[in-house]
């Protein structure tokens, strides 16, 4: 059994206390990146759009707050023009619905999320080119062969589909999907590329690219928590060993390469002195990831995955967290969006703060996660 550390109660009060205060200004609006101190609103068809909604029904869960249900809501419902609108979606489907209309089914069984989130179900299948088995991430003709480690968390929605449909088929482009990354995203080491470049027609692997991280060897730090969570999820739906066994590896490479403070940098491996910016995302993410691994296995290894999520928990809450201040929207500090196109670099994004607050729910005890 989990034994709660002293910490965890404070850093949830404190989490409940600041999401009501920051959701009267936000609302039922998109947050991305606090720039300021304000978090800047993007459209609703921005990858991020289910974050905002997922801390709204994290903390819901335990609060009862109809006003974040009823913001949580009008968000989900902002993005039904999606639905028929393929260009204006890509591949983060997932993200968007599995936190929008996945938790609120999750939560409430409500039928009309059901259906929304099986329609997002059906967009994210249409994506799978079957000679390359990759989803295809982004749009634009000549992106037609790209396929991004980020998918990996994209694949529950999938899983789900299944689950709720007992139609496998979506099951089966999951899995066709990530054992694609397993033989061409992996490295011996456990690191992981960020962008593959198929070609569309034939599948053939023509190139890999560095995208978010330093370069197409380096190792871009959320790219490898996606892909510690985004694993541990595969096998969690699945039970295919190989995805527990590049889960762990991914996660001793990220975890071997932490600074002290257990807070990554944006990328792993740089050239020396080229920059300790962190992306405290990352952490976020990876935590996240850690403790699922420590519900996967058993005896001393369990503990080992429990202390290490505990621990970039901690620091997160301790060493990055915006308790005090009025002035700042986010909840943790230190997020780097796109440190190669300088975008966002070293402010609060709200995958960090939704992964930190779904890290800490786990922590109190909750074991079902929207995933
Ligand atoms: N999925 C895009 C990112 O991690 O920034």
């Amino acid at each position: 059994m989990m034994i709660q550390p002293d910490w965890v109660q404070e850093a949830w009060d404190q989490t409940k206390a600041k999401v009501k205060r920051i959701s009267r200004r936000i609302g039922d609006g998109f947050p991305h990146a606090s720039v300021n101190g304000e978090y800047q609103l993007e459209q609703p068809s921005w990858w991020t759009a289910g974050f905002w909604p997922g801390i709204l029904w994290l903390v819901y869960r335990d609060t009862k707050d109809n006003d974040l249900k009823e913001a949580a809501e009008s968000c989900e419902r902002q993005l039904d023009a999606l639905l028929t609108d393929s260009e204006m979606v890509d591949h983060d489907i997932g993200f968007m619905w599995t936190l929008t209309s996945g938790a609120r089914y999750k939560l409430l069984g409500s039928e009309d999320s059901k259906k929304r989130a099986l329609l997002a179900a059906n967009l994210l299948a249409a994506r799978f080119n079957i000679q390359g088995n990759y989803i295809r991430a982004w749009n634009g003709e000549h992106m037609a062969g790209w396929a991004i480690i980020d998918c990996l968390m994209n694949l529950p929605l999938l899983y789900w589909a299944s689950s709720v449909t007992g139609d496998p088929r979506y099951k089966h482009i999951a899995v066709k999907h990530a054992d694609t990354v397993l033989q061409q995203f992996y490295r011996p080491d456990g690191s992981v590329a960020h962008i593959i470049v198929f070609d569309p027609e034939t599948g053939e692997k023509l190139e890999v690219k560095g995208g978010q991280g330093y370069s197409p060897e380096s190792a871009w730090s959320r790219g490898t928590a996606w892909a510690i969570y985004g694993m541990s999820l595969s096998y969690h739906y699945t039970g295919n060993q190989h995805y527990l066994d590049a889960a762990k590896r991914t996660a001793h490479f990220f975890l071997a390469n932490l600074p002290e403070d257990q807070v990554p940098t944006w990328d792993f491996r740089t050239p020396q002195g080229k920059s300790s910016v962190r992306d405290s995302s990352a952490g976020a993410c990876a935590a996240c990831g850690l403790l699922l691994l420590a519900d996967q296995v058993d005896g001393l290894e369990a503990e080992m995955y429990l202390k290490s999520g505990e621990k970039i928990l901690h620091s997160l809450y301790m060493n990055y967290g915006a308790w005090d201040s009025e002035a700042e929207e986010g909840l943790i500090l230190h997020g780097t969006s796109h440190f190669p196109e300088q975008k966002n670099v070293d402010v609060p994004l709200i995958y960090g703060d939704y992964y930190f607050v779904e890290g800490i729910s786990i922590l109190k005890g909750v074991k079902e996660r929207f995933w």
